[in-house]
């Protein structure tokens, strides 16, 4: 048997809440920026909402159901790419990596993967610490020989990672098109603070959601089942919470579609009737079929996702596909500067 390296769990706290979404558990506050975070949100003309607040306790099971359902293609034709190129993906990036898996959740997929990776030190980073400590808990009786820390921060806005995280041969893990949730300027902004932390020998393995037929797109995000509905609209719940909201979210319906233009869906949710909302410290009138934006979630080419990766400093290496072509897998790696 081998021994273990190291079984420590090094968790970093996170500074504060900041902006941007991916499907991580969002920690219950309510502070005064949060406060002002939203309302300021609710009181724009065109009001929105940042999707993060869509991941409370209820919707990051709603989220977990919604990568069950028959139209919500991407959890699956992913975890199908990974399956059939997975050797082939080990092949390319080569063992040995320190694995660092962004928004790590249940550390399930980064798992899959390391008997083909064998990474040499695994670091998922996740804002739900207790989460991640009992996931990597489990994890590290399972392969003990992988040194594991993890860090349990709010990776969206930026970061610096600690000096327990190996500085040789850093693997980015970003599975899920969870880059979609960021507009591509945003993209952008993030894989270049992915590239900073990256060394000269460091890469990205990345999943993205490509563009494909829009009842397709528009079925994934509205279907028949009604459970992103569900989703989106618990939103209303947690904004309920987190600064004393009066939502009614029976006055509300769930609003999905995708924009050919901008090459994104765009989540909405939309009222039913004319109504006043009130909160702490503010209130509104909405018109009957005005709207709040919750999310958008942006669909590239291959072409234009390498394009974006090349102006943050990555050069991609490779791109493994479905056969239908609507979802990609891409590894990347540092540009010398
Ligand atoms: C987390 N993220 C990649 C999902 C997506 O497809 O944009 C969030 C989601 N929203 C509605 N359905 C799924």
């Amino acid at each position: 048997m081998q021994m273990s390296r190291s079984s420590a769990i090094h968790v970093v706290s996170p500074e504060s809440s900041r902006t941007l979404s991916r499907p991580l558990r969002q920690p219950a506050h309510g502070s005064a920026s949060v406060l002002a975070e939203i309302s300021a949100g609710l009181l724009a003309k065109a009001a929105h909402s940042s999707p993060k607040f869509l991941y409370d306790s209820l919707g990051s099971k709603l989220f977990e159901a919604i990568c069950e359902l028959p139209e919500y293609y991407p959890t699956r034709t992913e975890a199908a790419i990974f399956a059939r190129h997975g050797a082939d993906m080990a092949a390319a990036i080569g063992t040995g990596s320190a694995m660092i898996d962004l928004g790590a959740g249940n550390c399930a997929k980064a798992a899959s993967l390391f008997p083909l990776l064998q990474p040499a030190q695994y670091v998922p980073v996740d804002i739900s610490r207790d989460f991640l400590t009992e996931a990597v808990g489990r994890l590290q009786q399972r392969f003990p020989h992988i040194e594991m820390t993890a860090l349990g921060l709010d990776f969206s806005n930026g970061f610096d990672l600690p000096a327990s995280v190996r500085a040789a041969r850093r693997l980015f893990f970003y599975p899920g098109s969870s880059i979609g949730n960021f507009s591509p300027e945003q993209a952008t902004a993030f894989l270049r603070g992915l590239r900073a932390n990256a060394g000269v020998d460091g890469g990205l393995l990345i999943g993205v959601d490509l563009i494909k037929d829009s009842t397709t797109l528009d079925a994934a995000y509205d279907d028949a089942l009604g459970v992103t509905g569900a989703f989106n609209l618990n939103l209303l719940r947690h904004l309920n919470h987190l600064i004393g909201a009066d939502f009614d979210v029976s006055q509300w319906q769930h609003r999905a579609f995708f924009n050919e233009q901008a090459s994104r869906i765009e989540m909405y949710l939309e009222a039913r009737s004319g109504l006043t909302v009130r909160w702490d410290g503010g209130e509104r009138y909405f018109a009957r079929g005005e709207r709040i934006h919750t999310e958008d979630s942006y669909k590239y080419t291959q072409a234009s996702f390498t394009g974006l990766l090349e102006q943050a400093g990555f050069a991609t290496t490779r791109v493994w596909t479905d056969d239908a072509g609507w979802f990609a897998v891409i590894h990347a790696k540092a540009i010398r500067d």
